[in-house]
């Protein structure tokens, strides 16, 4: 038996496939695993509108995990290029490549396998297992944080890493077993779509009365927030370096800031 947020968030989930109101994805088109992983990397930072074409090109080039762990990390950093972030890029083609000297090739499906393999961590793992390999297993990012706050109200910060943990056993208490993968999805659509940090339309929530937080007004309340720490701001200047055509830039190194971009000559 499913639990009753479960069945509702499924009901909401499924009449929006239905009438296309969805907001299209292409990799939940296949549940191929490939695809799935892909679309996970990408969308670890990155808006659901801008992973789109470079999820498309990235499948025509690299139609399959032993394609792309083929491939050199020059060609896949400008493939990567405009997404951002692009250590994602790095972590992905050393898991395609762990995943084919490690496990033939094959993505595998325990959570202490995925865990073992590059820029895959709880939440990834969690996505992956459910969606490509439907195992019950939850998947929990800020925006799941926030959903669970509101719905029991309880007062979770979504970048405390204990506090997310409790998230993720409160999740996998009313996980639907035959349908995991789209329970999950459902859940990042409501956070992405419906019940949003600032303005949520709890008028146009599914799960809207049997959330704790709408039943007592509390909506804004949740999640609990620490107070944010100023972003460090660094002075420069650069030294542009010009020989005809050429200008001379440096390669950043492989770990820390812009790991591994390219840069002009600066001093403090
Ligand atoms: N964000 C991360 N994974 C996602 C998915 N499978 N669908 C929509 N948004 C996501």
């Amino acid at each position: 038996m499913s639990h009753v947020i479960a069945k509702r968030l499924l009901t909401w989930f499924d009449q929006a496939t239905l009438q296309a109101t969805a907001r299209p994805m292409p990799w939940r088109e296949i549940r191929d695993p490939y695809r799935v992983l892909l679309s996970e990397f990408m969308l670890q930072q990155t808006q659901v509108t801008t992973v789109i074409p470079y999820y498309e090109k990235f499948l025509k080039v690299w139609p399959t995990i032993v394609d792309l762990a083929g491939a050199d990390e020059q060609t896949v950093l400008k493939a990567w290029e405009g997404l951002g972030y692009y250590s994602r890029a790095r972590n992905l083609l050393a898991t395609a490549r762990l995943i084919v000297e490690r496990h033939q090739g094959i993505i595998p499906a325990t959570e202490p396998d995925l865990l073992q393999l590059k820029g895959i961590g709880d939440y990834t793992a969690g996505a992956i297992r459910s969606i490509a390999f439907n195992l019950p297993a939850p998947a929990v990012d800020g925006n799941v944080v926030r959903v669970a706050a509101r719905l029991t109200c309880t007062a979770w910060d979504p970048t405390d890493i204990k506090q997310r943990r409790e998230v993720k056993t409160y999740i996998a208490s009313i996980l639907p077993g035959d349908r995991p993968g789209d329970f999950n999805e459902a859940l990042m659509d409501l956070g992405a779509t419906v019940c949003l940090p600032k303005t949520p339309r709890c008028g146009e929530c599914p799960l809207a009365s049997v959330c704790q937080a709408q039943l007592s007004n509390t909506v804004p309340l949740f999640p609990a927030k620490k107070p944010k720490k100023a972003a460090p701001i660094e002075q420069r200047t650069c030294l542009i370096f010009r020989c005809g055509p050429m200008i001379h830039v440096n390669r950043r190194p492989e770990k820390g800031l812009l790991a591994g971009l390219f840069e002009f000559d600066w001093a403090v």
